[in-house]
């Protein structure tokens, strides 16, 4: 039963879920080698959060769903891969079956059993947050799920992390974003929500926006810290 003044919020891609998962079907699916399908991968990911930043900028709002599909096919089209429509469907449905971090379904369980509420805060668009929550096994550990698109920007918009407050009925201080991005807990600080970066592979600070309060290095981390 959530007791807590304070309330989390989870970043879903690459905090909750790993995002990497998805070079396996790009190697099957694309029959190519494994580093290939890193490489692809990777800038997949970087241009997914590049559109989402200069859709942000121009205010040319769309879906997330569409920024990754977007992404996907510049990545493709980078490395001068053509697959058809059904080959570029299955890529993207993999995005609904991504892996979760092995410590996060338990640490869930231990923040609501220590009285956090538990919710998610992602510029993912609410189907695909929807869908991903029910395949990863995370719905019967959160609380709910808020998406960016309610506000039709993305973070670190100051909007988003507002909009979350406002629909967890909380002053935004008494929100806390759990994100691994670091751009992400520097925007939820700089908007003015307590924060804690799950940073697992020691990286710098972001030199623009807010300072993280707390630093942990896995999320089971955060259930000893805040538990
Ligand atoms: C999220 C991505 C951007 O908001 O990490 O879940």
């Amino acid at each position: 039963m959530a007791d807590r003044d304070e309330a989390l919020c989870f970043d879903m891609y690459g905090t909750l879920c790993e995002t990497g998962s998805v070079t396996r079907t790009l190697r099957t699916e694309l029959d190519i080698p494994g580093g290939f399908a890193d490489v692809v991968d990777e800038l997949w990911r970087r241009k997914q959060l590049q559109y989402s930043y200069q859709r942000g900028q121009m205010e040319e709002y769309a879906p997330f769903s569409t920024v990754t599909e977007d992404a996907l096919s510049y990545a493709l089209a980078y490395y001068g891969l053509d697959p058809d429509e059904g080959v570029r469907g299955r890529i993207l449905a993999a995005y609904d079956h991504l892996d979760t971090f092995p410590d996060a379904v338990e640490s869930l369980a231990g923040l609501r059993e220590a009285g956090y509420g538990c919710w998610v805060l992602s510029n993912g668009d609410p189907g695909m947050l929807e869908r991903l929550s029910e395949n990863a096994g995370l719905s019967p550990h959160l609380d709910g799920l808020v998406s960016a698109d309610e506000v039709r920007t993305f973070k670190p918009a100051p909007p988003v992390y507002e909009n979350a407050a406002d629909r967890l009925d909380r002053e935004i201080g008494d929100c806390r974003l759990v994100s691994s991005n670091a751009w992400d807990v520097a925007g939820a600080a700089h908007a003015g929500m307590a924060t804690a970066w799950v940073n697992r592979s020691g990286e710098p600070a972001e030199r623009v926006g807010g300072d993280a309060d707390l630093e942990v290095d896995s999320l089971a981390a955060l259930v000893e810290r805040l538990g």
